[in-house]
């Protein structure tokens, strides 16, 4: 059976692939290598994969109509999981359109093609970012998710929103998974921990709204997410929205004085207001994940940050 994984050269789903390939599966990726951060990291991300014979890589645009067309029609995928996206709130605002265009155009058109074919899975990569600012915790999902704070959230919203029409239509099985602050190995360099380890590293400060107090974050290991994802693509609902988190907010003081402690490095802190992008506080309600998925988060943060660490010496402070 050929898994079909969109971004598939970004931080998870360069994993998925991994895991995919590892449990014996056919892998084919997507990505197009966008600039949205250094693409050579995507490259090193895949560089064993794509030694792979098991391993496909399309390098194509997910708003490419024909290029889609060709790559369904080729591999004739039985499960697709749908990462691809102009990620992260606050750079959505400066280029709305853009966002739209992938994240919200993008999406019809895998939906609209997997229509045509025997799809058993078809999973869509959302975010915590849906719920807004919302006082009721922890988010679960029945809760309303029609404040989106920034485009980058509304898009995602759209995104949910046309995978149950085009459920309803053609009742294609889609589960939406609502990812809550993923980290880890190959993170992405615009998101924590990552961008304040760069910063410790260089003795350079950085941004943290308000200081660090009042905001938590529910920080989800990437090995978590990844099995998360998995037993979705197996388990073939008809449609549901599943969170994907730990279901453990961390107040990002803490989180700063973690990474100050596992890297031995002094964080120099920014304190500015927090933006009107960002809510201040995310906490994923888990049980549906855990009912529908057998999905139960294993990976304390402070085990997981070490993992980051650790990787981050190998890949990326040679290079500092
Ligand atoms: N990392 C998180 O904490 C998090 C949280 C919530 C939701 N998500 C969602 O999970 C998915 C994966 O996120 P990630 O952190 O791995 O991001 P990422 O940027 O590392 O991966 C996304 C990949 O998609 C590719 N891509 C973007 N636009 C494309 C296009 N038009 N055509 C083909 N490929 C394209 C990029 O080159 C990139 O490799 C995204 O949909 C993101 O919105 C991530």
């Amino acid at each position: 059976m050929t898994y079909l994984i969109t971004g598939g050269a970004g931080f998870i789903g360069s994993h998925l692939a991994d895991a995919l390939l590892k449990r014996g599966e056919q892998v084919v990726c997507i990505d197009n290598f966008n600039t949205y951060y250094d693409p050579q990291r995507k490259r090193r991300n895949i560089a064993q994969a794509i030694e792979h014979p098991r391993y496909t890589l399309i390098e194509a645009d997910i708003h490419d109509v024909t290029a889609m067309k060709q790559v369904f029609a080729t591999y004739r995928p039985r499960y697709i999981a749908h990462l691809a996206a102009m990620a992260g709130p606050r750079p959505s605002i400066a280029q709305p359109v853009l966002y739209e265009a992938v994240n919200v155009g993008g999406t019809v058109i895998l939906l609209d093609l997997a229509r045509h074919y025997e799809i058993r899975s078809f999973v869509f990569a959302s975010t915590s970012s849906v719920y807004g600012r919302t006082t009721k915790l922890p988010f679960t999902e029945t809760d309303p998710t029609d404040h989106p704070l920034s485009p980058y959230a509304a898009t995602k919203k759209a995104g949910e929103v046309l995978a149950y029409t085009f459920h309803h239509l053609y009742a294609i099985p889609i589960t939406v998974v609502r990812f809550f602050t993923v980290y880890g190995p190959r993170g992405r360099p615009d998101m924590t921990p990552f961008l304040f380890v760069d910063k410790m590293v260089r003795g350079e400060s950085f941004i943290l709204f308000n200081g660090g107090e009042n905001l938590y974050r529910d920080y989800t290991y990437i090995d978590d997410i990844v099995t998360g994802v998995i037993a979705a693509l197996d388990t073939e609902l008809p449609f549901d929205i599943i969170n994907l988190g730990n279901a453990e907010p961390v107040l990002m003081q803490r989180f700063v004085a973690l990474l100050e402690s596992i890297t031995g490095y002094t964080a120099h802190i920014d304190a500015v207001p927090l933006p009107p992008t960002d809510a201040s506080i995310t906490f994923a309600n888990t049980s549906k994940a855990r009912q529908l998925l057998g999905y139960v988060p294993a990976t304390h943060i402070e085990d997981g940050l070490m993992h980051f660490w650790q990787w981050y010496q190998q890949e990326v402070l040679p290079t500092v």
